[in-house]
């Protein structure tokens, strides 16, 4: 049994250590917000927050994370108060599918931690998530409208 702390939480998940933390969150905690893609730490569809750095759930094992405190989608928000990131992809209606959405604001909300006004480049280098809808431009525009935003 491995003690997971997620959004604030404490689960206790019947896996073995080497399990992707991804099948941890989604199959025994049952939050399904972070996404499954490739697997192999290429798309960032299941990026979260690991002590408020951005990881890619599906190639992070589990038993690396006990003791660590993990932050979903689910948890992103404070209450009903939505985080600017997820405030600022409503106002520019960034998602299509929706499928890369939720992996793609963790990262963003990370990146924003670490660099509060990024530029262009910090944006490229930085947000290496794959949308196959194509929505790269909404983002762009949503992650600096974020950036202006307060709280
Ligand atoms: S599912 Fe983890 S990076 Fe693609
Ligand atoms: S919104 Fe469809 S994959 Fe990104």
């Amino acid at each position: 049994m491995i003690q997971l702390n997620i959004n604030g939480r404490s689960h206790n998940v019947d896996v073995e250590p080497n399990t992707p933390l991804l099948w941890a969150i989604r199959e025994q905690v049952g939050l399904t917000g972070t996404k499954y893609g490739c697997g192999i730490a290429q798309c960032g569809a299941c990026t979260i927050h690991l002590d408020g750095a951005a990881v890619r759930s599906c190639a992070l094992p589990v038993s690396a994370a006990a003791g660590k405190r993990i932050t979903t989608i689910e948890g992103l928000a404070s209450g009903k108060t939505l985080h600017k990131v997820q405030k600022a992809w409503v106002d520019h209606d960034v998602p299509q599918c929706g499928y890369c959405q939720a992996g793609m604001i963790m990262a963003v909300a990370a990146l924003l931690k670490d660099k509060p006004k990024p530029t262009n480049a910090d944006i490229d280098a930085t947000i290496t998530n794959i949308c196959r809808c194509g929505t790269f431009q909404q983002v762009r525009a949503a992650i600096h409208a974020a950036a202006k935003a307060s709280v």
